[in-house]
């Protein structure tokens, strides 16, 4: 849904091909050892773990108060944490809208983003961060040549780069990659990409952060994608489910929009599920859904959301217009949506979350459900290669500008063993420096020499987008057309 991949879309379906020369050279502040991708932040809020259908901090239920954020959107690729000047601008406008957690769909994997990381737990704000670059991710035409270990190199290092901060509050395996109604072919290797992340987290012995897959708004196969990815094994199921949802439309309510109609549907999920973006822009857009989030009648099954988004980025969806280094509210928007989560506190009690949820059974193939020729729960094998990252980290990550991996693999894939994902060994004690790639600024606050110095929280940024970049034609048509597709 993002104006990102609708110029994606324009400039074509290659995907692998829409890499921009980064906008902003590298700042590092100090030495060389401050570039290094591994880091931990000063700052520090409670890390956040899964519950039933519900994200705790500590003993409290955890509601996602976001907005999505991007700014430069696609064309411009910027990494925003890696650069200190643009998330401290940004920083006292997410306070003001009285946010808990941003979204970014593509960050560097080889610069380090300790310093923005250290100012948003300052803020008490968390990440919810998309693993993907418009190199490094699956392409839906070609998915199981895009899946491979290089593609997975690049995911691997990018957890190395944010899981011990904090703040990181989960990881995205995948943003719309299914993104039509037939496309769900892909399924099965965004399945197995989350797999492969959560056995990575676990054998590399980070602290369990949640992974889990961002969906469409695709009434075909939303529902049926989150069966799918709360199917199977413990080892192949996901840690949360997101949906980018754009049915509330101003003015509307809980049973005119349909969200009744998803709550009830949901009721018995068995995962923490989320909106991933929401902000439907028919009318004028004042943001009621927002506070709507918060109650308890939508609660019981959705853990907030995420507002799409903070950047506008020439699509009509931004609440701030940025200029350089000067930010200023489109029109009402930032009030609106302030006031709206301002004025609704979280439930108390748990607001009626569930652990009785019920894991699901697989989608059966169907006219919206081809996944062939991995039906069931079965999935593709991991590539071969990728156990020497379980084994010693991911080494250092490819960035945004190296070869990518959409065309490193194989037609060939076979069927996944149904031990495949589970955690053979824990290699390491989840300090990330200990991988092989980060030389120096440290993982671990009390280990690095410098890591509460300034001159660690320098930051190298780069560039880029998100995900999943091929087949758009399909979004744009479903875009000029206001059409709940996206
Ligand atoms: C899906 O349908 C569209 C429109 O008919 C077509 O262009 C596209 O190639 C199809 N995609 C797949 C993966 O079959
Ligand atoms: C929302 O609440 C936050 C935190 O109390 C405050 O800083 C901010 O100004 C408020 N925003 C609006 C629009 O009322
Ligand atoms: C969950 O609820 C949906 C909708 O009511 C239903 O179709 C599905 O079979 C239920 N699943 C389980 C595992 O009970």
């Amino acid at each position: 849904m993002k104006a990102a991949t609708i110029v994606a879309a324009l400039a074509g379906t290659a995907s692998a091909n829409l890499i921009h020369l980064p906008k902003i050279a590298a700042r590092a502040t100090s030495s060389s050892s401050a570039s290094s991708a591994s880091g931990t932040s000063s700052g520090s809020l409670p890390t956040i773990t899964t519950k039933g259908n519900a994200f705790f901090a500590g003993d409290s239920r955890f509601y996602i108060r976001g907005v999505d954020y991007q700014p430069g959107g696609s064309s411009e690729a910027t990494d925003p944490l890696a650069d200190e000047s643009t998330c401290s601008r940004d920083i006292p406008y997410f306070q003001k809208l009285g946010l808990n957690t941003i979204r970014v769909y593509t960050v560097d994997n080889s610069a380090n983003h300790d310093k923005c990381m250290g100012l948003l737990a300052d803020a008490g704000i968390y990440l919810a961060l998309d693993v993907n670059s418009p190199k490094y991710s699956l392409n839906r035409a070609e998915p199981e040549v895009s899946y491979n270990s290089d593609y997975l190199q690049s995911v691997f290092a990018t957890i190395d780069a944010f899981a011990n901060y904090s703040n990181t509050l989960l990881f995205f395996s995948g943003n719309e990659v299914i993104n039509s109604d037939n496309s769900t072919s892909a399924a099965p290797y965004v399945k197995a990409t989350t797999r492969d992340m959560r056995q990575y987290i676990a054998e590399r012995g980070y602290r369990s952060i949640p992974v889990g897959y961002s969906a469409a708004d695709v009434s075909s196969n939303q529902y049926l994608m989150a069966r799918y990815m709360d199917c199977g094994d413990d080892a192949m199921r996901s840690d949360f489910y997101a949906i980018n949802n754009y049915e509330w439309c101003d003015p509307s309510s809980f049973t005119q929009s349909g969200w009744d109609t998803l709550v009830d549907m949901y009721s018995n999920y068995s995962l923490p599920l989320f909106m991933s973006e929401y902000g439907c822009i028919t009318n004028t857009r004042k943001w009621t859904e927002a506070a709507e989030l918060y109650k308890e009648q939508m609660t019981k099954a959705f853990s907030g959301g995420i507002a799409y988004e903070y950047s506008e980025e020439g699509n009509g969806y931004g609440i701030y217009k940025i200029n350089g280094n000067s930010v200023s509210p489109v029109g009402n928007q930032p009030e609106w949506l302030g006031q709206e989560l301002n004025s609704t506190s979280d439930p108390t009690n748990g607001g009626g979350y569930s652990t009785n949820g019920t894991k699901q059974d697989c989608p059966s193939q169907s006219n919206d459900w081809d996944t062939s020729p991995f039906t069931g729960s079965a999935l593709p094998a991991q590539p071969s290669g990728i156990e020497k990252y379980f084994k010693n980290g991911a080494g250092k990550g490819p960035g945004l500008t190296g070869d990518g991996s959409q065309e490193a693999g194989s037609t060939q894939i076979a069927t996944a063993s149904a031990a495949a994902g589970s955690a053979t060994a824990t290699y390491s004690s989840g300090d990330s420096s200990s991988t092989g790639d980060s030389s120096s600024s440290g993982s671990s606050s009390s280990g690095s020499a410098s890591s509460s110095s300034a001159a660690n929280r320098g930051a190298v940024p780069l560039t880029l987008e998100t995900g999943p970049l091929v087949g758009m034609a399909v979004m744009v048509v479903s875009f000029a057309m206001g059409a709940a597709l996206l």
